[in-house]
Parts: structure tokens; C-alpha cells; sequence
């Protein structure tokens, strides 16, 4: 039964219709264009495909800002291409996650546009109003430099509106049964349109009360379970990925003790560290991140990511640990983003370096999770930093030298197609890379593809192994009697490390190297000696096929 799990080991890929690939020529991507690359999707490996917000909006938040959640938005195609694509998942073995961004609407809403119409009418209390400045107004803003305040006056209401996000962003009553009500019919709706699940935008503040007078608000997180009950009714296997930055401690308190909130959530924790580690070549603050987060419901899952659609967000790091992040990965102020994070793409902030570039996924591969792959980062495309904000890396995707990188037939793509330097389309692309089997694109196949034959990741419980050196991590994964080892060196040096595998029945263990044929025979003490080349990695399988075919025998 537990096998069913399906997101405890999926591979995710997040993209966005808009810039994933234009198939009518009209400099905007489709969801017909999204059609033809499935197979594409499909070829790399991936299991489950999570599309940011396609619903009509005026995409003054790249789609955050929904104003018909029971739509798609005529830019990407119509609804009928919505549900023919969703097949086009299905018949592939493909899952679908779609973003619920219910924490707030577009101002461009009918709720919202009903709502400060009329104050009589049953949309006035679906949003947060209040006749006087709160005098919170001007704290906990989330875009720091681009939003002054959470409040704002609204002249056709005459009273201000709470928006946790930028202010054409006001924050549904989430509170209110009838918000919630249609929260749910939201979430039926396209469950019925195929998809199975979703990933839930900013859920720390959907569950916050809300309102004028709160001062600390607090979380509601009864209002998860209600979610999660309605999805088990509707449809057994959907799930909810939340996106919660959230302090380790509190991480229970979405999951539920028993499992019965949400299923999934980013681990922002180990996100921030895991990119401190590669800055710093020092594995002991992920280590500890890792232990923070390392207690879960056996149902729940980890979301593990590099990069995502926004700031890598450092806030969670020390004042001196961000600095150092920065001063590796984000020198120039052009490249930091709200004073705690930094706006770039993987690859130039790894300096285009594919030993660095191996050494980030295959460790985010073998973090206790499921993987979440950006679109573009399978190819190591750059980012544009002329672009404001955090569109310097949502550039459209590059799949041939084609001109506009064979994104689009337009010469007016929808965001402009990166074109010169190491990271331009000439260079960077899927079609060249395709063609190359030594191309980070068949990498990522070939990773994918082990990543997939390693449950022990997704279903087992880790351990730490001991190296020697803080340069080099080494996680062990036990799981049904099978165990994997997966050894990281941070380091720009080589390294020789010394391990001990520790139970008595392991002593003439071999370590069967799972991406060379390069394995490792124990010296006495069960003791591995293991060369790793500056940013080496290895997979290991302990004891090998036989041992574990005889063991899973008796
Ligand atoms: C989180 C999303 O990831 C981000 O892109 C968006 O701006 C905010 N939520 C507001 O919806
Ligand atoms: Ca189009």
C-alpha cells in the first residue's frame, strides 16, 4: 500500500507555459508549444511536471495575481487545451501539479472589484478591509524596496485593504467559510481536469489570521486538514506541496503528527544551507540542516530544490554565513535581490563550472526528498540581469540556434531570449546538447535516471558517515535492508577520505559504484579508502547486488 506513494520519490520539473516553448507564433508560450515538448519532459526522466499560474491575470507578479481561478488565461490557450495537455501528462505516466495561489487575487477580480464596489455585498468580507490605517501598515512587507506597506487606501471603498504581497495583491479572507468553500471548489475543479495536486503559494500567510487588530497573527493549521480531507475525497492520490519558508521547528505543525496535513513542503532549510556549503566547502552547517528537518510524518515528504522562479532567499543563514554566500555566488549589488537573497540562475553563479554544476545536483539529488528541477537548469542556462527583479531568471527556454532559440517564430518573444555570451542560445540550448553525450542535458538523463533507482533516497532513513574532514559528506540511506552511500566532496581539491562501515555484518561490504564501474573493496576494519577528485562525487550501493539478494532471501 505504502508504494502508492507516488511523491515520495518523484522527480519534479517546474516550468511556465508562458516561456517554455510558443507553438502559434504569437511570442508567447502555449499551451500547445507545452504539448510538444512532453515528450522531451518524458525523455529526461522526469515524473511529475508542476506549472506555475496559467490562469487570466494581468501578470503584474508573472501570473501570482489571478483574476479567474476556473480559467486559462487566452494568452496560453483555452481551457479544452488545458484538459488535452493533462491527458498528454497522463498517457505519459506524467504527473500534473498546478500552483494554487489563494492567499490573495488580483485587484482585477470580480470578488475584489465587487467587494469595494459594495460594501453590502457578500465579496466586501472575502478580502481585509479596515476604515483607519492599521498601524501595522508599514511591517511585514515580503518585497522590501518595491512595497512600502501591507495596507493601502482604496478611494472607491474608502478604506484600506490588507495585501501581504505587493498591493495589487489583496489578501482573500481566508478565514471566512465561504472563502474556504471556494478555496475547495478551486481545488475540485481542476482535480477534475486531471491534475494531482498542487503546489500551494505562500501557505503561512493563507493560514494566518487576518485582519486590522491582529497584532501577532497566529496560524490556523486546522485549515491544512480541511484542505488535505477534501483532496483524499476528491481524488485519493493528489497531494498539496506548500510552499512555507519556515523555521524547522514549526515544519510538524504543517505536516500534522500523523500526516493528515500536507503532504509536501519546500525544504527551504536545507536549501539555504546546502548553497553555504557550496560556498564555503564546509558541510557541518547542512549537516546540522539536514538534522533539523530531519523528523517527518513517514507519509510526508521533503521538497528538495537548487533554484527556483524567485531570490535564492539566504534569510535563515547568520549575518557573516550570508555574506560569505554572497561574496561567492552574488558579488554585485545587481545580482542581490531585498537585502537577504540573490536573483541569478545556477549556472553563472557556479561560473558555468560542470564539476560544480555535478557536485549541486547530485547532492540536491541525494538529499533526503524528492528533487525539484527548474526548467533550463538541465541545459545550465544564465539569467539576464538587465531584466528587473526576479525576472532576470524567468528568460524563455532555449532549445535550438534557431533564432529566438527556437522559443518562438516571433521576433517579439514575451521576455527577451538570452543571446550573447557563454550562456546565450547559440551556446546554450537543448538541440546541441541532445546531440552530445558528454552535454550536462544527458547528465542530468543519466543522474534522473539513478536518482529513480535509488528509493532508499525518498522512502529510507538517513545517517551520517564519518570522513575525516567537514570537506567531504558522506549520507547513508537504509531502506527494506538495502542502503546506499552518497559521498560529496565541497572541496576544490582532491580528497582522500577514510570511512568505516560500522555494523559487524559489513566487514568485507563492497561499494558498488553506481555511476562508474570504479567500486571499492574494504581494507581491513570494514575501512574504504575513496580518492575523490576536486568536487567528486560517488553513489554507492553497499555490499552489492549479491549480498542483498541474499539477505532479501532469508
Ligand atoms: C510566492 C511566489 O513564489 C512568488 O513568485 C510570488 O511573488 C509570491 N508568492 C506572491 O504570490
Ligand atoms: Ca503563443
Amino acid at each position: 500500500m505504502i508504494n502508492d506513494l507516488w511523491y515520495k520519490n518523484a522527480v519534479i520539473y517546474c516550468l511556465s507555459v508562458a516561456t517554455y516553448m510558443d507553438a502559434n507564433g504569437d511570442g508567447i508560450g502555449d499551451f500547445e508549444g507545452l504539448m510538444r515538448r512532453l515528450d522531451y519532459l518524458q525523455g529526461m526522466g522526469v515524473t511529475a511536471i508542476w506549472l506555475m499560474p496559467f490562469q487570466p491575470s494581468p501578470c503584474r507578479d508573472d501570473g501570482y495575481d489571478i483574476a479567474d481561478y476556473y480559467g486559462v488565461d487566452p494568452r496560453y490557450g483555452t481551457l479544452g487545451d488545458f484538459v488535452e495537455f493533462a491527458e498528454g501528462c497522463k498517457q505519459r505516466g506524467l504527473r500534473l501539479l498546478i500552483d494554487l495561489v489563494v492567499n490573495h487575487t488580483s485587484n482585477e477580480h470580480p470578488w475584489f472589484q465587487e467587494s469595494r464596489r459594495d460594501p453590502h455585498s457578500k465579496y466586501r468580507d472575502w478580502y481585509v478591509w479596515s476604515k483607519k490605517k492599521p498601524k501595522s501598515a508599514n511591517s511585514g512587507v515580503v518585497f522590501p524596496g518595491v512595497q512600502k506597506s501591507t495596507w493601502d487606501y482604496d478611494v472607491v471603498a474608502k478604506a484600506y485593504y490588507f495585501h501581504r504581497f505587493y498591493d495589487f495583491q489583496p489578501d482573500l479572507n481566508t478565514s471566512h467559510p465561504e472563502v474556504q468553500a471556494e478555496i475547495l471548489k478551486i481545488m475540485g475543479f481542476w482535480l477534475q481536469l486531471g491534475v494531482s495536486g498542487f503546489r500551494m503559494d505562500a501557505v503561512p500567510f493563507v493560514i494566518a489570521q487576518k485582519g486590522r487588530d491582529i497584532a501577532k497573527p497566529q496560524e490556523q493549521y486546522d485549515m491544512l486538514r480541511t484542505f488535505s480531507q477534501f483532496l483524499n475525497w476528491r481524488k485519493g492520490d493528489a497531494i498539496i506541496l506548500g510552499e512555507a519558508n519556515v523555521l524547522p521547528g514549526t515544519d510538524m505543525q504543517y505536516f500534522g503528527n500523523s500526516g493528515d496535513r500536507i503532504q509536501m513542503m519546500f525544504n527551504f532549510e536545507v536549501n539555504q544551507h546546502q548553497f553555504l556549503a557550496l560556498a564555503t566547502g564546509d558541510s557541518r552547517p547542512l549537516v546540522k540542516a539536514m538534522q533539523a528537518t530531519k523528523r517527518r510524518p513517514a507519509t510526508a515528504q521533503w521538497g528538495q530544490f537548487l533554484r527556483n522562479h524567485d531570490e535564492l532567499d539566504l534569510g535563515r543563514l547568520t549575518e557573516k554565513q550570508r555574506e560569505s554566500v554572497f561574496a561567492e555566488f552574488g558579488p554585485d549589488p545587481e545580482m542581490q535581490l531585498y537585502n537577504r537573497g540573490i536573483r541569478r540562475r545556477l549556472a553563472p553563479m557556479l561560473q558555468g563550472d560542470r564539476r560544480r554544476l555535478e557536485l549541486a545536483y547530485s547532492m540536491m539529488m541525494t538529499l533526503p526528498g524528492t528533487p525539484v528541477i527548474r526548467y533550463g537548469d538541465e541545459i545550465g542556462m544564465g539569467d539576464n540581469l538587465k531584466l528587473p527583479e526576479r525576472n532576470c531568471a524567468r528568460t524563455p527556454m532555449q532549445w535550438s540556434t534557431e533564432p529566438n532559440a527556437g522559443f518562438t517564430k516571433s521576433d517579439k518573444p514575451c521576455m527577451p531570449v538570452i543571446s550573447d555570451g557563454p550562456y546565450g542560445f547559440p551556446h546554450t540550448n537543448v538541440a546541441a546538447q541532445r546531440r552530445d553525450p558528454t552535454s550536462l542535458l544527458n547528465w542530468m538523463e543519466r543522474i534522473i535516471r539513478m536518482r529513480k533507482e535509488v528509493p532508499e533516497i525518498g522512502w529510507g532513513d538517513f545517517s551520517f558517515v564519518s570522513t575525516g574532514t567537514s570537506q567531504v559528506l558522506a549520507v547513508r540511506y537504509h531502506w527494506r535492508n538495502n542502503s546506499v552511500l552518497c559521498v560529496h566532496n565541497l572541496s576544490a581539491e582532491p580528497r582522500e577520505v577514510r570511512l568505516k562501515l560500522r555494523a559487524d555484518d559489513e566487514a568485507d561490504c563492497e561499494l558498488v559504484n553506481l555511476l562508474s564501474d570504479e567500486h571499492s573493496h574494504p581494507e581491513k576494519g570494514a575501512v574504504h579508502r575513496l580518492l575523490l577528485e576536486p568536487y567528486g562525487y560517488r553513489w554507492y550501493r553497499v555490499c552489492g547486488l549479491d549480498y542483498l539478494l541474499r539477505r532479501s532471501a532469508i
